[in-house]
């Protein structure tokens, strides 16, 4: 019989403790986390992306146990009454946002602010702050604009949400050991790709992920020259095909 060393030991049991987080892109802000058994859907905005809707994403066919809203743009809830309703997922945005939810009938949302964390079944989300605006479509107060860390499976994610770089990232990346980023990097609304790049470095994270670009006109951006700057700086910029994934 063969021995095992400690080292092989623990190694091996770690392994079967830590499940791989699987991040795929449904455009825009719009992405599908699976991990610790559960689906995490951000900013869902599909049915009016046209390309979503060209590279074939059907919200009929997403799985959603949890839905986290960063704010309160049409480019960030249109799809959200629709997709909590289909699959009865709990919605974890701003009291505003979640209280907004319940005047709509839907009650199964859970209200966070600033700073403020819940442990899920599927681990823990704390809200970020997020120097951005937020309303409803017709104009009403949504709260403010927010992003989220995840921490689920040894692993940690922070979502920014559509925000200017601010110097409350050094905070996140100072209290966190951040495995991958979702930065916005189209410009004009967010940051563009040289803060998008500096907010990597004040979470201190080099594996970035790309969204809130190309899906209109103002937001278009040239991937060759993003994914050349994040490199130049020593970091990994991932613009993932609408419908790609990747592990982390
Ligand atoms: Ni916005
Ligand atoms: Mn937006």
């Amino acid at each position: 019989m063969v021995q095992k060393s400690k080292f092989v030991l623990s190694y091996f049991e770690e392994t079967l403790i830590t499940e791989i987080m699987n991040i795929k892109y449904l455009g825009h802000a719009c992405f599908q986390i699976y991990i610790g058994g559960k689906y995490l859907v951000f900013d869902p905005f599909i049915r009016n992306n046209p390309l979503a809707i060209e590279a074939g994403i059907n919200i009929d066919d997403l799985k959603a146990d949890y839905i986290l809203v960063s704010h309160a743009h049409s480019d960030h809830i249109e799809d959200l009454v629709y997709l909590a309703q289909k699959t009865n997922a709990t919605v974890v945005s701003s009291y505003e946002v979640v209280a907004w939810l319940g005047k709509q009938g839907y009650a199964n949302g859970h209200p966070l602010n600033v700073s403020g964390k819940w442990a899920f079944d599927f681990g823990t989300i704390k809200m970020t702050p997020a120097t951005h605006s937020s309303s409803f479509a017709d104009g009403s107060y949504a709260g403010i604009a927010a992003g989220f860390l995840i921490y689920a499976e040894g692993k940690t994610l922070y979502f920014s949400g559509d925000t200017g770089l601010t110097s409350d990232m050094k905070i996140i990346g100072d209290l966190n050991k951040i495995d991958c980023a979702i930065l916005p990097i189209g410009d004009n609304f967010t940051m563009g790709i040289e803060d998008a790049c500096h907010a990597a470095d004040f979470v201190k994270c080099n594996n970035i992920v790309a969204s809130h670009f190309d899906t209109f006109g103002y937001i278009k951006i040239d991937h060759e020259k993003a994914i050349s700057h994040f490199k130049q700086n020593g970091k990994e910029l991932h613009i993932l095909k609408i419908g790609g994934s990747i592990e982390l």
